[in-house]
């Protein structure tokens, strides 16, 4: 069987300009490779310094620039969105990617401090990088058909046991891209989520433990497929949502799960 990884990509995003957040490891730097090889000008972005370390690994395969933000602070998101536009001209793209692991409690029990932390980051935090990246692609016109992916889980659909706040912040993805995508649309741009299912990252390592389970036991009860996805995987649904390609798609929920939400 092909690897993912070495899965064609052709230049479908050339001449375009791409933000991901959440890049310096896991889904967000994959998707950041992919999206080089694609042809796309990339701004990718964290509170992880690690970035920087990404932006140099990746320098061959096209023009790459890492930022510093928090995407829960209003000024980091508006800086990054005034830098891209600096760096690059424009802004075509925009992965909503980054998010804080899953928390590890019951409803009962949860921690108050923790649950405001987690949805401002992942809920709030998504949803200033949709504010402040549609005011950009409005204002560049509808030709440049804006494109932004919003990425969610399959927890937004088959809660996970002890994660309230991350499966409640997940569920919202859904709500705001809807709403995203109805205000959006007017202006050419269109917003759509990704529902991951269970990917190799540090993130889902970190929620089988979580769970009290294995990689191994855990894929055979989750995926028809019966196996992790790899987050290649994920990238090539981000590419599709990001190009032309999908011109008429607007609003919805691509699920890339291995099949989890309609296994027995
Ligand atoms: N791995 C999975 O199985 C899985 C399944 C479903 C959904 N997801 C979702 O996919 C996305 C990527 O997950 P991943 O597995 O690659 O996770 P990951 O933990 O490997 O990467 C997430 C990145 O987001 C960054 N980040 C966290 N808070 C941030 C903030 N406030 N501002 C900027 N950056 C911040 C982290 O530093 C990290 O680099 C997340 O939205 C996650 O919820 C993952």
């Amino acid at each position: 069987m092909m690897d993912p990884s070495e899965a064609p990509i052709f230049p479908v995003l050339k001449g375009k300009v791409a933000l991901i957040t959440g890049a310096a490891q896991g889904m967000g730097k994959t998707t950041a490779s992919v999206f080089l090889r694609a042809g796309a000008k990339v701004m990718i972005a964290d509170i992880n310094p690690n970035g920087v370390q990404v932006a140099k690994e990746f320098s061959n395969l096209g023009e790459i620039r890492f930022m510093l933000a928090n995407i829960s602070k209003s000024e980091d998101v508006q800086k990054l969105i005034a830098e891209t536009v600096q760096v690059f001209g424009r802004l075509d793209v925009a992965i909503n990617n980054a998010a804080m692991s899953p928390d590890n409690t019951t409803l009962l029990e949860f921690d108050e401090d923790y649950w405001r932390k987690l949805i401002d980051i992942n809920l709030t935090g998504t949803a200033l990088c949709c504010k402040y990246e549609m005011q950009q692609m409005k204002r560049q016109g509808p030709e440049s058909r804006g494109s932004i992916v919003n990425i969610a889980s399959i927890n937004a659909f088959d809660p996970q046991p002890n994660m309230p706040a991350y499966t409640a912040a997940k569920h919202a993805i859904l709500g705001l891209t809807k709403h995203a995508a109805n205000e959006g649309g007017p202006s050419g741009i269109r917003v759509n989520t990704i529902a991951p299912g269970p990917i190799y990252s540090e993130m889902s390592a970190r929620a089988l433990e979580i769970m009290g389970t294995t990689q191994e036991e855990f894929a055979g009860k989750v995926s028809v497929l019966e196996r992790f996805g790899q987050p290649h995987e994920v990238a090539h649904g981000s590419l599709w949502l990001a190009s032309d390609n999908s011109s008429y798609v607007t609003g919805v929920c691509l699920p890339i799960d291995g099949g989890a939400l309609i296994k027995w």
